[in-house]
């Protein structure tokens, strides 16, 4: 999944590179985007960018030729597992619901999957909200274990069928 370029109306979905670490750090390095995510502790030290670009199970999501936020689908024991982030100045224009459709589409043309799995805390609206948009629906409550706050929090679990994401895609 690393390896695919992808190509929207406004976006390029691509695998991450050395040089981009100064923009996943510039976006990424907000409590607002860092108190929603699972593994980034806060602060957010600037060498795990670095890292973050050199192993991260995610491509750059690049807009106007800068990389905003990252998105990826991730390898499960239960199966394909959606998570994204942007940097604050980017949201609300509907980026990353244009992401998640690009990228969620490419996976079920390439994978034969018939279904993808992702969560979100139960006050992350924006996220239920891209998630509702491509077709998700709430399979159930669970606790998500969030490391800048050192807690385990309240989520629901999400899934998208191919089925249901094809026809909101219609
Ligand atoms: C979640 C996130 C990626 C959304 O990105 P975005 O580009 O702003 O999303 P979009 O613009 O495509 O869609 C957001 C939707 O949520 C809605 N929304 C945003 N905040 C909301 C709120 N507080 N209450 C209700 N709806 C809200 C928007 O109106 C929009 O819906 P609409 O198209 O029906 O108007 C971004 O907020 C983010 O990176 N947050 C921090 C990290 C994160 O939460 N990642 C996901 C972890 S599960």
């Amino acid at each position: 999944m690393r390896d695919q370029t992808l190509k929207s109306e406004r976006l390029l979905l691509r695998p991450p590179r050395a040089g981009d670490a100064d923009d996943v750090y510039r976006n990424i390095s907000d409590w607002d985007v860092i108190r929603m995510i699972a593994r980034p502790p806060w602060p957010y030290p600037r060498e795990l960018a670095d890292e973050f670009v050199r192993t991260a199970e995610a491509l750059m999501i690049e807009f106007e030729n800068q990389v905003i936020g990252a998105i990826g689908i991730a390898d499960r024991s239960f199966g394909g597992n959606l998570g994204f982030w942007l940097g604050k100045r980017h949201w609300g224009k509907g980026l990353m619901t244009e992401a998640a459709r690009l990228l969620v589409a490419a996976y079920f043309e390439n994978r034969g999957d018939v279904s993808l799995h992702s969560s979100y805390l139960v006050d992350n609206t924006a996220s239920w909200r891209v998630q509702e948009k491509l077709g998700f629906i709430e399979v159930g409550s669970c606790t998500l274990h969030i490391n800048s706050r050192g807690a385990d929090l309240p989520g629901t679990r999400t899934l998208l069928t191919r089925t249901a994401f094809k026809a909101k895609s219609a």
